[in-house]
């Protein structure tokens, strides 16, 4: 039994969410017996943990500031252990252009993309480059803030037209953009969890809604099935691929890794890693912990458990 700061909400355009998975994890650390100090992150975050001087922190933050690095940061100043990802899998995974090159570097298959920062289009000119992008990529094209979850920002450009108002729209979240070639297919979410892919959850749209970005995006109008029909060589093809990425990016405890499944090649690209996926009741991390036999407070349990594992050496000794 320990003293657990659960740390949720935050300034974040996720903090509703953050505010349900803390809940949740919350009356899960209860019912393991632990002491529990809730706290809502704000300024005074660094005279709380320092008053309350928890054995771990849960953090239980989405988007900026709680799944960035930028807490996992204060907690190394203070000496606390805490859950999930370290500082650089954090930032690596929360800028899709950093962990999309990671990952291009690797050889695992992400989308091809270009990236901008609002300076370029205002002092250097990218405007100008923007019909090279468009006919390298091919329309449709994502076009998508660089460092926001949740879908925020994210707009399909069907033609030339669409490009300069999507690029408003995702300048309005982030000072950098992405713009990725659109796969079309299947939308699967692997969850790992220590260092096992879990059941594979994919979401899926109504059939009318395919192509219907904002409505899958309503709630209700995408189901998700877990573990998803695709088969034992594409299930294992998929689960290796996100264990590689999780790997790769250097992430730890649990994390969610996204990918499309191609339609027309049955190739799989990797979209983004979430470094602390949504744990509320609708979050597809828990669901797929539950179809691998893991109910929600023995998932919770172990997330405390590794954070509290002696932390591994970043590099190998020196021979
Ligand atoms: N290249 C792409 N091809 C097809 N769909 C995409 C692509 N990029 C994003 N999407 C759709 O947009 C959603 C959100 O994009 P994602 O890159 O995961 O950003 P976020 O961090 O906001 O979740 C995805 O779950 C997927 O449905
Ligand atoms: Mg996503």
């Amino acid at each position: 039994m320990s003293r657990v700061a659960v740390l949720k909400g935050g300034g974040s355009l996720e903090r509703q969410v953050s505010l349900r998975s803390g809940a949740r994890v919350e009356d899960a650390l209860q019912r393991l017996g632990h002491e529990v100090i809730a706290i809502d992150v704000a300024g005074d975050l660094v005279a709380r943990l320092r008053a309350t001087a928890p054995d771990v922190a849960f953090v239980a933050m989405h988007g900026r500031d709680g799944e960035d690095g930028t807490v996992q940061e204060l907690l190394e100043i203070l000496g606390i252990p805490y859950t999930a990802s370290g500082v650089s899998a954090c930032m690596r995974c929360a800028d899709k252009v950093l962990s999309k090159h990671a990952m291009a570097d690797a050889g695992l298959p992400t989308p091809d993309f270009y990236s901008f920062t609002e300076t370029a289009f205002k002092e250097l000119g990218a405007a100008e480059a923007l019909p090279a992008i468009e006919e390298r990529l091919a329309f449709p094209i994502v076009v998508k803030p660089a460092d926001q979850g949740s879908a925020l920002g994210v707009r399909f450009a069907r033609a030339a037209a669409d490009v300069p108002q999507a690029l408003i729209a995702a300048f309005s979240y982030s000072h950098k953009v992405v713009l990725e070639r659109h796969v079309h297919g299947r939308e699967l979410a692997v969850s790992i969890l220590g260092d096992e892919a879990l059941p594979i959850v994919e979401a899926v749209p109504r059939e009318e809604d395919f192509y219907d970005f904002s409505a899958r995006y309503t709630i209700g109008r995408t189901s998700f099935v877990c573990p998803a029909q695709l088969g034992d060589a594409l299930t294992g093809r998929a689960q290796a691929m996100a264990l590689d990425v999780f790997r790769l990016l250097g992430c730890r405890g649990f994390a969610r890794v996204d990918l499309m499944l191609e339609e027309d090649t049955g190739e799989l690209y990797v979209l983004e890693a979430n470094a602390i996926p949504g744990l509320t009741e609708t979050s597809l991390l828990p669901q797929a912990a539950e179809a691998a036999g893991v109910e929600f407070d023995e998932l919770i349990s172990r997330i405390v458990e590794m954070a509290l594992e002696p932390a591994q050496p970043a590099r190998a000794a020196p021979d």
